[in-house]
């Protein structure tokens, strides 16, 4: 089922997500509906906090909905040894019509659980290791806009305002 997204300014965007303690049926049909969401939306990645639930669990596919070749659901994910430094242009499912350029670190590493449990340890770099800094960045409470300029942010919020 596809699930409907939260947008910027919604709070749920803006809290801290709680770790995943248990893995349950309800946790797997929800990892279900935001793979199927992910990919109908057409994103690279895509956080528990925009569907409305705050906990650390994201699915990530950085090589879209149209081949979908490399999903990865990744549970409590924690990245370590950021190294390098990147500007990318990004855009989020949470904020439409917004892009913004950030800085990211270029390498990092990854530890997580997998949707069984099982203790995944990685390297990413490249566009992987972009997506999974914007995904771990929405279970800190962190959008693009919030990384944007106060300027670029006040003027999203006026257009944003309008939506509601
Ligand atoms: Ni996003």
């Amino acid at each position: 089922m596809k699930l409907k997204i939260c947008r910027w300014p919604e709070p749920v965007l803006a809290a801290k997500a709680k770790p995943v303690e248990e893995i349950t049926p309800e946790l797997q049909e929800l990892i279900d509906n935001m793979i199927e969401t992910m990919y109908e939306d057409e994103g690279v990645g895509l956080a528990a906090p925009q569907v409305g639930e705050s906990i650390r669990l994201i699915c990530v596919d950085q090589t879209g909905p149209k081949e979908r070749g490399d999903l990865l659901v990744l549970i409590n994910p924690e990245l370590s040894e950021c190294e390098g430094s990147v500007d990318s242009e990004e855009g989020c499912l949470s904020c439409p019509e917004f892009t913004g350029k950030i800085k990211r670190y270029e390498k990092l590493k990854v530890k997580a659980m997998d949707r069984e449990g099982k203790e995944l340890c990685f390297d990413a770099e490249g566009y992987l290791a972009i997506i999974l800094q914007h995904e771990t960045d929405h279970l800190d409470g962190i959008t693009i806009v919030d990384r944007a300029s106060r300027l670029k942010r006040g003027m999203y919020r006026k257009k944003a305002s309008k939506w509601a």
